[in-house]
């Protein structure tokens, strides 16, 4: 459930970027605790009474039993939350928040890892290589990081930080779109082709294939392309762990999805997702859904997803982006079938074990079982 936050400083990074950092009070600590690549979910009621939500991933070290978080936030050109966060949420103000989630982690062990991340991409990858370096000294990393200059860098000095404090361990390759560099990287944006050409020659050993695990985090293009060049370099599909950072109508740049799957790239179907079918007369649909423990059953409207039915009846069911990104509104299907418009978020592991979106499925069978719990 939300929790009511101080917000104990605002940084600015850049010019349209901030780091929020928000007080835990010692009765929520563990609730709060996370896993180096989480995030955690935002919310603000509007003038016009609307709520809204964002997801923002955490990009200090993991702890236990945390005192702050730490989030980036960068303004999102009429972004309503983000508009909202850097010009409102000054040192002292309350902002309500939900526990961490999200299943892009790396929990520490020994090994080699890599990133590759665009622009505010960088935030949940900062926490995990600064996580990965501290506990684990038998592991290394290296972040290969886009965006358009020095100057709209978000985080440069914590990543400078580790430099200098894993000279041997943390390895950076900075690629900048708009600015000449001095490190021999020809500028330019990094695309599927420039990336199957640079990455083998960027990385110490033990060579592309070999790499314990690659995490990639950004816009949507760019993780795509990432995710095809290190495919066609021999990595296996199981070691490549992805991130869309979106940012559009309803999901601003902040916003953190562990994805894996597009709807173009998912894998077969597994049994009870089902593609789009003719749509069920009105009333003729009932969702059934165990929330916390409590279950129910309710009639569905014309048009509406699975969560907006629940929702309709639970108000604390679980979401954030609405927008199949962020993973938060994940159910297991129980029964029936549902065609989800969208996903960006469930891996095809889960999609196999019977999860779905709830914020984007759309029953096809009169009945619809789901569990939030599971
Ligand atoms: S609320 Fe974010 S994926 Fe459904």
């Amino acid at each position: 459930m939300f929790h009511p936050l101080h917000v104990r400083a605002v940084e600015q990074l850049t010019d349209d970027s901030a780091a929020l950092t928000l007080d835990v009070p010692p009765e929520l600590r563990a609730a709060y605790a996370y896993a180096p690549g989480q995030h955690i979910a935002l919310r603000r009621t509007n003038e016009r009474g609307e709520e809204i939500r964002r997801t923002y991933s955490l990009c200090d070290p993991a702890g236990a039993a945390p005192e702050t978080l730490r989030v980036g936030v960068r303004l999102v050109e009429r972004g309503e939350f983000s508009t909202y966060a850097l010009k409102e949420l000054t040192e002292g103000r309350t902002v309500e928040v939900l526990p961490p989630t999200g299943r892009f982690i790396l929990e520490p062990r020994p090994g080699h890892f890599a990133a590759v991340v665009g622009g505010s991409g960088i935030t949940p990858v900062l926490s995990i290589a600064a996580t990965l370096l501290k506990r684990e000294p038998e592991a290394r990393f290296c972040l290969i990081r886009s965006d358009r200059t020095t100057a709209s860098t978000m985080f440069l000095e914590e990543v400078a930080d580790l430099k200098d404090r894993y000279p041997d361990r943390f390895q950076l390759v900075t690629v900048l779109s708009r600015e000449e560099q001095h490190s021999g990287l020809a500028s330019g944006r990094l695309d599927e082709e420039r990336l199957t050409a640079l990455l083998p020659s960027l990385l110490y050993a033990p060579g592309i294939p070999a790499m314990d695990g690659w995490y990639l985090c950004g816009p949507l293009g760019l993780v795509e392309s990432a995710s095809k060049a290190l495919r066609s370099l021999g990595v296996p599909r199981s070691r490549i762990h992805q991130e869309i950072f979106h940012a559009d109508a309803g999901m601003e740049g902040g916003v953190a999805a562990n994805t894996l799957t597009t709807t173009s790239t998912s894998p077969a179907r597994p049994a009870g997702l089902a593609g789009p079918a003719g749509s069920l007369p009105t009333g003729s649909v009932t969702v059934s859904a165990t929330l916390a423990g409590r279950g129910g059953s309710w009639p569905m409207d014309d048009g509406e997803s699975v969560l907006e039915t629940v929702l309709r009846n639970r108000a604390d069911a679980p979401y954030a982006c609405k927008g199949g990104v962020c993973g938060t509104c994940r159910v297991r299907l129980l029964s029936g079938e549902v065609h989800m418009d969208r996903n960006y978020a469930l891996e095809p592991e889960e999609l196999d074990a019977g999860y779905v979106l709830a914020c984007q499925s759309h029953p096809l069978t009169p009945k619809v079982e789901v569990d939030f719990d599971a």
